[in-house]
């Protein structure tokens, strides 16, 4: 237990970049840490220690310090030698119906009851949004956070553009009900090592998107050091552990140790909607998640879209042992992928698709602390550049040699009692078209993304009245800074508006 507190001390440091400048230390000092790291069975960190500038003793020094050898031995232990009982006693079922709601089948009245009530709730300031920007981007193969891709619209906009532009346009329509003029949804920015510098630069270089700066709160994740295949800590370079962020879960932990829960209670916010960053879709503090979720008074509630296919990328909402959980994609066996539903044997029994937009109670995240040491680690096996401790030549290994150690952040989920946890099934085409792979892929790609942003915008203006010319399928980009969810377009009634084209002020020029 004390390994785990002070794993979760020293992260603090790195979370919240309280970093004094590094000194080499004393004999005394590095006696005392290279001693944990030989019982630990990992002193090949120490390889080149010797022969190093005092500089660079002093940052590896400061790197070991923060680490917890035999924890993360347990964790590596834990990973690779995953307990084989639990995978063949649970028992995995879809959720059951009193814990969904669809918005495909939802009566009018609701919907717009949970929209009126979250707008009500983002008026009282009670309202926050986390968004998850830690990840490395690697399947799109751009090294620029991914929030700053452009992914070809019309405008340019970045996905952290649109994003930030959507909670301007709900901070105003809350501000139109409820005649406040003084409407703030804050938004938390998760960001880890690789990410965070280009990430504040690029929200500094945009004017943080017309919101204000003290609103806009950039924090980081913290990080492990990555694993070879027998459990050794890999060195980067001869004075560096290889390190990675610690997964999407690692949001909790950050959360706490960041100040950002302190933060949210200073600022009396109830009800926070997380997401990801590669969701160019995303209904950024969705009204109507804010009002169906607070209404249920549930601690956590989720979005799903129906699986495209068994072999989809995404994880699956369910009930596992009776309590509510993910199964993830890189985790679930064939068997449970492809089975039917019994009643309906056109579907997939498992179709609830994760798209990682999470309601969270404030009262939620305020308990973290109690159970955050249970969260479990899960192993990606990587190609994992690193130095040969024994003859000091810098290997870029071909195949996976090693594990990266993440956690998933849906893995809370099972903390929870089924009455404490809501469904919501949206559809695919209004909210989910995730980037995750490099342009030319055909799937999830930059095209993709393009292209279902504007083919939302072209049914809007359809259904505001405009008509829309297009010779090859093109759509029309609509600003979120004129339109939310498609409202306020009835300007463009019995206009023509010809595809492609940028709609972003009232006049409707195109
Ligand atoms: C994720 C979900 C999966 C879901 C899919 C939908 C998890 C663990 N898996 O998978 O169930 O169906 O999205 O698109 O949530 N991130 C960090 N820090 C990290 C790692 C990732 O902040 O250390 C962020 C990324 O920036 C991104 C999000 O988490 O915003 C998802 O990461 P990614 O690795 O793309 O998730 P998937 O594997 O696609």
């Amino acid at each position: 237990m004390d390994a785990i507190k002070e794993t979760v001390n020293t992260a603090i440091g790195a979370i919240t970049g309280d970093k004094t400048t590094a000194r080499e230390p004393s004999d005394q000092q590095l006696q005392q840490v290279r001693a944990k790291y030989e019982k630990a069975g990992q002193e090949q960190v120490f390889a080149f220690y010797d022969k190093l500038s005092s500089a660079e003793k002093a940052a590896l020094f400061e790197q070991l310090s923060d680490f917890d050898p035999e924890y993360i031995n347990e964790l590596a232990d834990k990973a690779l030698h995953p307990p084989k009982t639990e995978a063949t006693e649970s028992t995995l079922e879809p959720l059951s119906p009193s814990a969904t709601c669809s918005v495909l089948d939802s009566k009018e009245e609701d919907l717009k009851r949970w929209y009126e009530q979250g707008l009500d709730l983002i008026a009282e300031n009670k309202v926050a949004v986390v968004l998850m920007a830690g990840g490395q981007g690697t399947r799109l193969g751009s090294s620029a956070p991914k929030g700053c891709y452009d992914i070809g619209l019309p405008s340019k906009k970045s996905l952290f553009q649109l994003q930030g532009e959507r909670i301007a346009k709900v901070e105003e329509l809350a501000r139109k009900k409820s005649g406040k003029a003084d409407v703030t949804v804050p938004w938390y920015v998760m960001t880890s090592g690789p990410t965070r510098g280009p990430t504040q630069k690029f929200f500094e270089e945009n004017g943080y998107f017309g919101l204000k700066k003290e609103n806009v709160v950039i924090f980081e994740q913290g990080v492990l050091p990555c694993i070879s295949n027998d459990g050794k800590i890999l060195l980067e370079s001869k004075s560096k552990v290889a390190v990675a962020p610690d997964g999407n879960g690692g949001l909790y932990l950050a959360l706490v140790k960041s100040g950002v829960v302190a933060d949210m209670g200073k600022r009396g916010i109830q009800h926070i909607h997380a997401y990801c960053v590669d969701n160019c879709l995303v209904k950024v503090a969705d009204p109507t998640f804010i009002g169906f979720s607070a209404s249920k008074n549930v601690d956590i509630a989720t979005k799903v879209v129906r699986k495209r296919n068994a072999k989809e990328s995404v994880g699956l909402i369910l009930q596992k042992n009776g309590r509510p959980d993910v199964v993830e994609y890189s985790e679930i066996s064939a068997e449970d992928a492809e089975a039917k539903d019994p009643n309906d044997p056109e579907l997939l029994k498992f179709r609830a698709a994760n798209i990682v937009n999470h309601y969270y109670s404030y009262s939620f995240l305020e308990s973290i602390p109690q159970w955050v040491k249970k969260l479990p680690h899960h192993v990606a096996r990587k190609k994992i550049p690193y130095v040969n401790t024994e003859n000091g030549e810098t290997i870029k290994p071909e195949k996976p040699n090693g594990i990266k150690l993440e956690q998933f952040v849906f893995d809370c989920f099972p903390f929870l009692t089924l009455d404490k946890f809501a469904c919501m099934e949206v559809k695919r085409e209004d909210e989910f078209s995730p980037l995750k792979n490099a342009p030319g892929t055909g799937e999830d790609d930059p095209d993709t993304s393009k292209k279902d942003i504007m083919a939302q915008g072209a049914k809007w203006l359809q259904a505001a009245g405009a008509v829309i010319v297009s010779e090859n399928g093109e759509g029309v980009e609509v600003s979120p800074l004129l339109s939310y969810g498609g409202e306020g377009l009835e300007f463009v009634k019995a206009r023509t508006i010809k595809a492609p084209a940028y709609i972003y002020k009232l006049e409707g020029e195109a």
